[in-house]
């Protein structure tokens, strides 16, 4: 069995870490790096930097397990824990300073080699900007620690009703992708409360369990913006399921049971 207590201190120790990193070492003159899957889709040095350290500090403290990165980190363990990391979940939102971004560090059991199936058992999600730390572990909860504050328990909302929902959402970086997205999005922002799009899966999904928005659903999302928001929604009461079942790259929502059926049902 894994000790799940010290995959949870990993995370939050190698979170905090590279969140500090991004504020601290960020240069005056950040700019773009590279571009992936389209010309908005960015990579900033801070982002390789912030992968680079959460690899080599996994190297000293877990050297037997794998590790995959946003990146390009893909390296393979024998320990069964693969650890999966987002450097900066938001990279467009620190690109412009805005303060919705975040480090995700994910250990999950499973195989490297279907990186969809992989099942997150701890983790940490950082905002380095609010000081914000999500944390938890399978069977353990999931919590929220604030600076040097106690770690408060998060609960997902109750809220049933969705035409009473706050409901999050993010879109892709191919063009035609976000049409048919921006499409959908037009059909749902009648029949709920209102529309959040923060610009961060991570953060979004820690929202989902902090009670902060009552539902969220996204699709495309990879396996470092989700793994660790999806265990601790689970952690917070809620559910995360995808088209038919499981979570995946078609499809993520996230919420209490009844809002998410709803929801669903309309995707
Ligand atoms: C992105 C963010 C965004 C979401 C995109 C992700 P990145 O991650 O999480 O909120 O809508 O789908 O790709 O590129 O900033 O790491």
């Amino acid at each position: 069995m894994h000790d799940l207590v010290e995959l949870e201190s990993v995370a939050r120790t190698l979170a905090l870490r590279a969140g500090r990193l991004i504020v601290d070492e960020r240069p005056a003159d950040l700019g773009v790096a590279q571009t992936k899957s389209s010309a908005t889709d960015v990579v900033t040095e801070m982002d390789r930097r912030s992968e680079e350290l959460l690899l080599t500090e996994l190297g000293w403290m877990r050297p037997d397990d794998g590790v995959l990165g946003e990146e390009g980190t893909d390296e393979p363990g024998s320990s069964g824990i693969t650890w999966v990391v987002d450097p900066i979940d938001g990279t467009v939102n620190y690109l412009y300073g805005l303060p919705a971004y975040a480090v995700s560090v994910a250990a999950c059991t499973g195989d490297i080699d279907d990186p969809e199936r992989l099942v997150p058992v701890a983790g940490a999600v950082y905002n380095p900007v609010t000081h914000e730390l999500f944390h938890g572990r399978r069977g353990g909860g999931a919590y929220l620690t604030t600076g040097t504050g106690a770690p408060v328990r998060l609960r997902c909302s109750t809220q049933t009703d969705l035409s009473q929902a706050l409901l999050g959402t993010g879109f892709g970086y191919a063009a035609d992708k976000r049409a048919r997205q921006g499409a959908l999005l037009a059909g749902l922002i009648a029949d709920v409360r209102d529309v959040r799009r923060a610009g961060s899966a991570a953060l979004d999904l820690c929202s989902v369990a902090a009670g902060r928005l009552d539902v969220y659903y996204e699709s495309g999302l990879n396996p470092w913006d989700r793994a660790v928001g999806q265990l601790l929604v689970l952690e917070a009461g809620g559910v995360v399921r995808g088209l038919t079942d499981a979570p995946s790259i078609d499809l993520v929502v996230a919420g209490c049971a009844a809002l998410v059926g709803q929801l669903a049902g309309r995707l």
